[in-house]
């Protein structure tokens, strides 16, 4: 139905992206430079009470979803965010995006703390911080045509596109995805599974935000149209400077876009550092079990990479060890780990020297440790460790057509 659709991308971006190049050009309260910090995040938190009884509800404890977590975003940065299911991830996101209210700490955009607006500023705060949803099946109303979707951000901000404006607005969008604008009229089932994450992005750039969060946002699609999804995002990204928080399950697919990595572990991060820091040098124990279970292209490297296998589960987020929140699963783990909470800041042993291990990691005994080897010199040289999956097949640019997703 939609094979017509191969190879859109490479008609794209630059004529409809223009466009949306214009209005951002146009709109003049950005004063922010890229390498600014237009998000800080400082000790956020979202606890959901656990309560008994029907009739007398009686709060008898809590699930520690996100339980202090601190970050910046710069202006023009992605930032991936990556932890097992259930460590808060999609829960930060929510915050982020006004879709659940903290239950403590602050979240500043450009200053000012958000968690504290109401009203028209709230109103045009969220217009600038976006969220594109994991499930691109569920996250699309069936019954809506794809120009409803993608234009029904317009109904709350008709300031951004006047009425008889938006449907070439729309279709401009649709353009700047990779798809068809002629597709405008149909309905989601129509589409394939990334071509439905398409129109998700395209509605999330609707309203011309300068933040984008994605939560998962291959996690849904097939391994082979995955990285077509996320060489979309990264084009996206630096086409029209955007500030992304790219939020993953597992280090391989975050690597590939991400200026800096932070990495999650019920409820906090427990590791955060450029892409190098983390995933050549990583300190954290927990980062390090991570990265040993990332797929290696590179046979050799394949070889000789030690895989560390965690035992135990995840505790409950209603039930969070003392001290060191890892500690249940840590094979380093000592009787200080019990004690003492370890902060997130660049551990003692690191401060007085230069060295990519320098960077915040939440451990008393943080060690660096490569646990994914360089790779061996030769044709694969400079290409990442640890790769997209079903990139090795894609071709290398990012203006790839959809040809491995055409079921449906
Ligand atoms: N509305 C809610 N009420 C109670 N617990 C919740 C709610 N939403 C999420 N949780 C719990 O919070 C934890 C973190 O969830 P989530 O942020 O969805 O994790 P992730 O996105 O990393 O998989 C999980 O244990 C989840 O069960
Ligand atoms: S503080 Fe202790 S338990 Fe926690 S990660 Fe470090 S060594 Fe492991
Ligand atoms: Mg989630």
């Amino acid at each position: 139905m939609h094979a017509d659709d191969a190879g859109r991308e490479d008609a794209t971006g630059a004529g409809g992206s223009t466009l949306l190049s214009e209005a951002r050009e146009a709109d003049r309260t950005r004063p922010y430079a890229e390498g600014d910090p237009i998000l800080e995040v400082r000790g956020l938190v979202k606890h959901y009470p656990l309560t008994r009884g029907i009739l007398f509800k009686k709060q008898i404890g809590a699930v520690k979803a996100v339980d202090g977590v601190d970050f910046d975003l710069a202006a023009g940065e992605t930032l991936g965010i990556v932890g097992e299911s259930g460590c808060g991830k999609s829960t930060v996101a929510k915050m982020l995006v006004h879709l659940e209210p903290p239950t403590g700490g602050s979240i500043r955009y450009k200053g000012e703390d958000v968690t504290k607006l109401s009203g028209r500023a709230l109103k045009a705060v969220r217009r600038n911080i976006q969220m594109v949803f994991q499930d691109p099946y569920t996250s699309l109303n069936p019954r809506m045509t794809v120009g409803d979707i993608i234009g029904e951000p317009y109904e709350i901000h008709p300031e951004v596109a006047p009425k008889g404006n938006r449907r070439q607005k729309v279709q401009d969008l649709l353009d700047v995805v990779g798809l068809n604008p002629e597709y405008i009229n149909r309905y989601p089932h129509q589409f394939s599974g990334g071509q439905r994450q398409r129109i998700g992005i395209a509605r999330g750039l609707a309203l011309n935000p300068e933040i984008i969060v994605a939560d998962e946002p291959v996690s849904a699609l097939d391994v082979s149209v995955q990285a077509q999804v996320v060489n979309l995002l990264d084009r996206l990204q630096a086409e029209f400077s955007l500030s992304f928080l790219f939020i993953a399950h597992d280090l391989s697919i975050v690597r590939h876009i991400s200026d800096r990595v932070g990495v999650m572990y019920l409820g906090r991060i427990v590791e955060i550092g450029t892409d190098e820091e983390i995933y050549d040098h990583p300190t954290h124990p927990y980062t390090q079990a991570l990265l040993s279970a990332v797929p290696v292209p590179d046979p050799t490297a394949r070889e000789h990479r030690e895989r560390i296998i965690l035992h135990g589960d995840v505790p409950s987020p209603a039930n969070i060890p003392s001290g060191c929140r890892f500690r249940t699963r840590c094979w380093k783990a000592q009787e200080r780990c019990e004690l003492e909470v370890p902060l997130l800041a660049v551990p003692a042993v690191f401060r007085e020297v230069d060295t990519p291990a320098r960077h915040d990691s939440a451990c008393h005994f943080a060690e660096e440790k490569r646990v994914v080897p360089q790779e061996a010199p030769g044709p694969e040289e400079g290409s990442a460790q640890a790769g997209v999956p079903g990139q090795e097949d894609a071709p290398a640019s990012p203006r790839t057509g959809e040809t491995g997703d055409k079921e449906g």
